[in-house]
């Protein structure tokens, strides 16, 4: 299946992929390792070569391998005790998994060499029957014994009967300490899922025999619950009471994702849980000591994915720090990366575009180069002629900021991952058509999502859980983020995460000075008109088809009688955002 093109030679020493940015050394905070310590990565969606156009993201899924190794080696020296987890979303979102076909297969490939303890499924592994069933015949296997799903089933494809995706727990004992644990492996209250799986919701899970007699057993120094659900949730919330009313002493471990964010979660004096992030920026460490005492202690620390952050915390250098299979790794992926074309240069960005870091509208915001200039120029469905066209889109289409320099094939699928097309309704009155952005920014409370609504959120996900409150780790309204001050002997920080939780302000690895954070619609629209000076009397109304139940209901709000089941079609016949934007890129953003 792999295509191993020639390749030059890699030296030894070096790992990372080869077009990776150094790491620029920043001031660090160390680990404080414990009896039972912990890496957790989440929501790595595909980014497992790295971040290429940022030093503080740049390692990859090779050097966490090594690291994993190192920190293992490390702390077993001491008698105690490492486990490795992650919590889901390890597809869709970057050229690695998607551009392959079938996608993921370099993706699954490279990942199962990363010995993780324990792993669940996220929502994007259930969005579609065949990725799914991708996890239940590949990666399952690949995990056999690790992966735990508790509240999810698919009907198996070959005696079409509801099973479940992975076994619902799992009871083990480390190896060292022979810690007793009990593990879950949870996925959030998520519908959105297709119709070959079953989400049962966590508030009718944790009422299950299976799950009820797990809680009561007695032979158990720590209960362990991973899941691709935010730490602080109701559905956590939920699973903390429910083991808490009948295990008043025993200390319990979350580990959570979904919203993108770093956070850190105290329930109470023995229970706490850890979020680590997105897009292999982050990689979470977590120690216990003291499990079996009245008062545990928890220890965090949010590492930058970087080599000079990971060579730090296992205390070696350039030539110590990779393992051989680390290294192999490495290579794999930049092999993949080739046989996928990656780097293939599509155009250039002029300059940075933000998603959140810059105000909506404005020159640097990715949403209005989307509206004013992408949209306006490119969107266009032939069979239509010169009628002009009102395009929706929701903002959580859009994945990743743009960089000045290369737009590669890598940067497409980064930026726009999703493979939704567009659809259309005609002769739609223009002055009733322009209210439904209005109201899937304004009204939030008709189309917030409510537990068991079929709505997907539309903003991205970072974006929950700022409008959530329940992140505060971000300094909005200040200016565009930029080198803090030199003082004195004090080494320059460079902008990044300084992130604020339940803990405190002292959990991220390396000292950042803040950056910016604006909110975003959840909606952008353009008018897409021939004669841009004339008022349309009715447009075709265009969305991005992913969003059509969210625009027939706000239509509904906006008076329109339409019934978008019968009378919307396909606009631009197997285009999608991805491809339009792609387009783009190419004919406007000339390589000097
Ligand atoms: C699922 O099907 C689509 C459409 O045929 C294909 O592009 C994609 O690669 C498939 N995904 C997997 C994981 O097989
Ligand atoms: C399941 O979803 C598929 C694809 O969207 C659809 O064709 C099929 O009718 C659905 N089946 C059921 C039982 O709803
Ligand atoms: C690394 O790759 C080399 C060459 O393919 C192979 O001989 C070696 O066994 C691999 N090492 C590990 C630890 O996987
Ligand atoms: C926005 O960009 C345009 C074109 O590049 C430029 O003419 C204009 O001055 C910029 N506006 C601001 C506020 O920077
Ligand atoms: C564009 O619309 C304006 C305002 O309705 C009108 O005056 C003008 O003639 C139109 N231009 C073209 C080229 O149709």
């Amino acid at each position: 299946m792999l295509l191993l093109l020639w390749l030059p030679l890699f030296p030894s020493a070096l790992a990372a992929q080869p077009s990776a940015p150094d790491p620029i050394p920043a001031p660090l905070r160390g680990l404080e390792f414990g009896q039972l310590n912990f890496l957790h990565t989440t929501d790595t969606h595909g980014w497992l070569a790295g971040h290429l156009q940022e030093p503080s993201y740049a390692a990859d899924w090779g050097d966490y391998v090594s690291f994993a190794t190192r920190i293992r080696e490390k702390v077993e020296a001491r008698g105690q005790d490492l486990l490795v987890i992650d919590t889901g979303d390890r597809v869709e979102g970057n050229g690695l998994y998607d551009s392959s076909e079938p996608k993921g297969v370099y993706i699954s490939e490279i990942l199962r060499h990363q010995p993780i303890d324990l792993l669940t499924s996220g929502n994007h592994e259930l969005y579609k029957q065949n990725t799914s069933e991708a996890e239940f015949f590949t990666t399952i296997p690949n995990f056999r014994g690790n992966y735990i799903a508790s509240n999810i089933d698919i009907f198996h494809p070959g005696t079409k009967e509801l099973v479940p995706l992975a076994p619902r727990y799992k009871k083990f004992t480390t190896k060292l300490q022979g810690i007793r644990i009990t593990a879950f492996g949870f996925l959030f209250d998520f519908t959105g899922n297709n119709n070959r799986t079953v989400v049962q919701p966590v508030e009718e899970t944790i009422k299950e025999d299976w799950f009820q007699e797990a809680i009561r057993d007695k032979d158990v120094d720590l209960f362990l619950v991973i899941g691709h659900v935010p730490v602080k949730s109701q559905e956590y919330q939920a699973i903390f009471r429910a083991i808490r009313s009948l295990r008043w002493g025993v200390p319990i471990q979350f580990f959570g994702g979904h919203l993108h964010i770093r956070d850190y979660a105290r329930y109470d004096a023995k229970a706490v849980g850890l979020a680590s992030g997105r897009f292999m920026e982050t990689i979470g460490f977590l120690s216990i000591d003291g499990l079996s005492t009245s008062t545990p202690v928890f220890k965090r620390r949010y590492i930058d994915n970087n080599l000079f952050s990971l060579r730090h915390h296992s205390g070696l250098d350039e030539d110590g720090f990779p393992t051989e299979q680390g290294r192999n790794v490495s290579r794999l992926i930049a092999e993949s990366r080739s046989a996928l074309h990656l780097d293939e240069v599509h155009g250039c960005a002029p300059r940075d575009l933000w998603m959140s870091r810059v105000k909506y509208p404005s020159n640097d915001s990715i949403y209005t180069w989307l509206e004013s200039q992408v949209l306006v120029d490119s969107l266009k469905d032939e069979s239509r002629g010169d009628t002009p066209a009102l395009a929706i889109l929701n903002t959580g289409a859009i994945r990743f900021d743009i960089f000045q320099g290369p737009f590669t094939q890598d940067t497409t699928f980064i930026v726009s991952p999703f493979t939704s097309g567009f659809r259309y309704v005609k002769d739609v009155p223009y002055d009733q058509a322009q209210l439904i952005v209005g109201i899937l920014n304004k009204q939030p409370q008709i189309l917030r999502t409510p537990r068991y609504s079929p709505f997907t959120p539309l903003a991205p996900p970072e974006q929950l859980a700022y409008s959530n409150d329940i992140v505060a780790d971000l300094t909005v309204g200040a200016s565009k983020p930029q080198q803090a001050p030199l003082s004195g002997q004090e080494p320059e920080l460079i902008p990044g995460y300084t992130t604020k939780d339940d803990a405190g302000t002292d959990g991220d690895d390396t000292v950042h000075s803040p950056i910016s954070f604006y909110r975003v619609p959840n909606c952008i629209q353009a008018l897409v008109a021939a004669n841009a000076s004339a008022v349309p009397e009715t447009v075709d109304l265009v969305y991005i088809d992913f969003i059509e139940r969210h625009v027939a209901l706000a239509a509904k709000f906006a008076g329109l009688d339409v019934n978008f089941a019968q009378e919307s079609e396909v606009y631009m016949p197997s285009m999608t955002l991805t491809d339009l934007l792609l387009d783009w890129v190419k004919t406007h953003w000339k390589c000097e």
